[in-house]
């Protein structure tokens, strides 16, 4: 894959598969054209040129490479981080987040290190700083944009109160591999919801503009392809054809870049043999060049030294060269840039103005966040909003609407009249599990788990009891155990661990209802936290059974970030809600929820398998030769999916009619308005996602056989009917094609169908025209 092969099959001979093109404009749907950033032609931009340009032209070759190091505090260096600032050989700290301690380095670095120049503090800002949010998938599963964009804005006042003035977030990798552990930081599977979540959580976190008060820089991750690491085995090889690539990898990135994103972080891995880090194409030709992004680009952790590692750069000089060369602005932890580059430089393999244009995007980018004008974090703020009632009222809300009902036989929820509840499992009472994984500098005592909140919403009128019943951990040690060490196991033998098991069904014998928290701990997913199963860890599924086997009701909340081997439940478990990992708020929200003060209106942001060995999953496959047989693809047990892609239940119902178009034609470049009538059926308020999806019928290549378009979530008071519009853009329905190595959108019959989840059957046909 290369631009020159790209831009050589412009000359391809589109007259063999007699379609015309539309829109054609060379590797991807945005027009390539050299023009000026667009932030330095407004007068703002200008004057932040002006400063930089003068500042860039008194600084060392040693003082620019300075600029270009990002390392972490306790990094064990021969030369202390005070004395790095003090001579110029730091730009960036990452994992400080005590306000006093990033003032005092502040000071240091704007009083006594050369220029004045501003440090900027990093961190991992995932789904909240103290106040923990949904984990990113669960965001997604909100399917609200608007819902994403107001946790990460929240997430930003509590981290820039302390002075962390950029995130490493939004991770706006695809997954379609649920033994990724990964999955959780991303939006998954679908390129247009990730796209609409990736552009809203870069809203969330930077404002209407960088430099916006009370918010920080986004850094969008992994760039690019993360997603589809080989066998779902975390850093392991990715292997994307352009196809892929172009259509479903991409985009989100572009989104994001869109949106106005400041910073990107090149990916670990390598894409078809070339790493990410040192990958000319990716930071260069598609980011730069053709996306026109003007901020600058950070490497992952120690990914610029791992060019050698890959068997890609010869030593870490060559690692250097190549990373500087490919498109790299700042190294994050390992220093082969800032210890190489000065004698690479001398020696031409870099040239100077390489270095000159890192460090002035670097530069630009703390000008434009108001660090040259405000350096320091007013810490009068710190109090007022680390974990402010607003912050409690919003991660409860983000944990209710997050939140996705799978299952509801006979209407066993909302639970009503319950006199006693016994709320069981190893995840019942845990704070670190409730928060999940990437909460940091999250504060652990303020969590309410879904004991506690079960505890303050009924407590007054039933008896709560509770337990473990079985214990989980890891099989290997996690990289987040230094954070949540993993508890002792309280009971020791193999009679304890029984007797522990039966006292869990006793008291689900004597409940009238019992709610089981059963999933994955915090760190069995994230970073590292690959599987080779799905299933229920530990004993979780025996317990479940036997639950079940008392013959009395129970209820199954799930937290977890990847879909999980629940096929038993699925159709034995009356009652299934998934509430990924919540927050510190998650117990009260749950327990509302459970209460039906609030109505579940989440929706899979996954196509959730029965088995693992469906993986990868994707509802947006392309036909084959016997479609009607697509269920039984395996001998040995059903190939269908166990709950669709957008899938999600409601305590409301509703009915779906009149399915219209505002044209059946509409020409490229245009949109048509598809209306829907809709309906709450039942008796309670609730929100409905109305979701969009289309099929292009024949062209140069098979197209998937539905693909979402748009969507929108709406609420409903009961009985109310309304009609929603949503609009198709036909710029949506362009896809590169590997029969003509172009970004088109191809005229032709296209089926669209307007539904609840990707099996939606109200449809509809539209042609596009040349
Ligand atoms: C490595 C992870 O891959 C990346 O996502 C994260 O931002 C950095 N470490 C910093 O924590």
């Amino acid at each position: 894959m290369s631009f020159r092969f790209a831009r050589r099959a412009l000359i391809h001979p589109l007259a063999l598969c007699g379609l015309a093109l539309l829109l054609v404009s060379g590797i991807g749907p945005a027009v390539m054209a050299a023009q000026a950033p667009a932030y330095e032609s407004t007068p703002a931009g200008a004057k932040a040129a002006r400063f930089v340009d003068a500042l860039l032209g008194k600084m060392t070759l040693e003082e620019k490479l300075g600029q270009m190091s990002q390392i972490p505090l306790n990094q064990k260096e021969d030369v202390t981080p005070d004395e790095r600032i003090l001579k110029g050989q730091v730009g960036s700290f990452l994992f400080v987040t005590d306000a006093k301690e990033i003032d005092r380095l502040q000071h240091l670095a704007v009083e006594r290190g050369p220029h004045h120049i501003p440090l900027i503090f990093g961190f991992d800002v995932i789904h909240g700083f103290r106040t923990i949010y949904p984990v990113p998938l669960a965001l997604a599963a909100s399917w609200d944009p608007a819902e994403a964009e107001r946790v990460e804005s929240m997430a930003a006042r509590e981290a820039s109160a302390v002075g962390v003035r950029w995130t490493f977030a939004p991770m706006v990798d695809i997954a379609r591999d649920a033994r990724w552990g990964r999955m959780m930081e991303g939006a998954g599977e679908d390129p247009y919801l990730g796209s609409r979540m990736a552009e809203a959580e870069v809203r969330g976190f930077q404002g209407a503009e960088i430099g916006s008060p009370n918010h920080i820089l986004a850094c969008v991750k992994h760039f690019a392809g993360y997603g589809a690491a080989e066998g779902g085995r975390d850093y392991d090889s990715v292997d994307l054809s352009d196809e892929q690539l172009w259509n479903v990898y991409l985009p989100p990135f572009e989104a994001a870049v869109d949106a106005g994103a400041g910073t990107v972080m090149s990916a670990y891995m390598d894409l078809n043999d070339v790493p990410a880090t040192g990958n000319k194409f990716l930071l260069q030709d598609v980011l730069r060049d053709k996306w026109k992004f003007d901020g600058f680009v950070v490497s992952d952790w120690d990914s610029v030294l791992n060019l050698t590692t890959h068997g890609f750069a010869a030593g870490p000089e060559d690692a250097a060269v190549r990373a500087v060369n490919a498109g790299v602005d700042m190294e994050m932890t390992s220093h082969v840039m800032r210890d190489n580059l000065a004698e690479a430089v001398k020696q031409g393999l870099v040239k100077e103005s390489t270095i000159d244009e890192a460090v002035r995007r670097i530069l630009m980018m703390k000008y434009r966040l108001g660090l040259f004008e405000h350096p320091y974090a007013d810490l009068s703020r710190v109090d007022a909003e680390e974990g402010s009632a607003a912050q409690h009222e919003a991660a409860k809300e983000a944990a209710e609407r997050t939140a996705v009902l799978l299952r509801n036989e006979g209407g066993l929820l909302p639970l009503r009249g319950v006199k006693s509840i016994a709320v069981i499992g190893p995840l019942a009472d845990s704070k670190p599990d409730t928060m999940g994984s990437w909460s940091l500098a999250g504060n652990v005592a303020d969590t309410v788990t879904v004991l506690a909140g079960i505890r303050n919403r009924f407590g007054a009128t039933a008896t709560i009891s509770s337990t473990e019943g079985v214990e989980i951990e890891r099989g290997q040690p996690s990289i987040f155990d230094s954070q949540f060490p993993s508890p002792d196991p309280a009971p020791t033998t193999e009679a304890e661990r029984e007797a522990e098991f039966r006292h869990a069904i006793d008291l689900v014998k004597q409940a009238d209802v019992s709610v089981l928290v059963l999933g994955e701990a915090q760190n069995m997913s994230g970073e590292r936290a690959s599987r080779l199963s799905l299933t229920l860890p530990g004993k979780q599924e025996q317990l479940l059974e036997a639950a079940v086997a008392t013959g009395k009701p129970v209820v199954l909340v799930l937290l977890n970030a990847r879909p999980l081997n629940i096929t038993w439940a699925s159709t034995h478990v009356p009652a299934i809600l998934d509430a990924w990992y919540p927050g510190t708020e998650g117990g009260n929200a749950i327990a509302a929820l459970l209460a039906g003060d609030a109505n579940p209106g989440g929706k899979l942001p996954v196509t959730w398998p029965r088995s693992v060995g469906q993986a990868p999953i994707y509802y947006a496959h392309n036909l084959t030769q016997i479609p009607h047989a697509r269920d039984a693809m395996y001998w040995d047990g059903s190939s269908a999916p166990l709950y669709p892609f957008g899938y999600g239940l409601s305590y409301a119902s509703f009915r779906l009619s009149n399915l219209r178009l505002s044209a059946v034609s509409v020409k490229a470049g245009g949109s048509l308005a598809v209306s829907v009538d809709v309906k709450n059926t039942g008796a309670v308020a609730g929100d409905e996602v109305m979701q969009i999806y289309t099929h292009q019928r024949s062209g140069s290549a098979s197209r998937p056989v539905r693909e979402l378009k748009g969507f929108r979530r709406v609420s409903f008071a009961p009985g109310e009917e309304k009609t929603v519009t949503l609009t198709l853009n036909t710029k949506e329905l362009g896809f590169w094609s590997s029969a003509t190595h172009r970004w088109s959108i191809e005229p032709g019959t296209f089926d669209l169908w307007v539904g609840t989840d990707s099996t939606a059957t109200d449809h509809a046909t539209f042609n596009v025209l040349p």
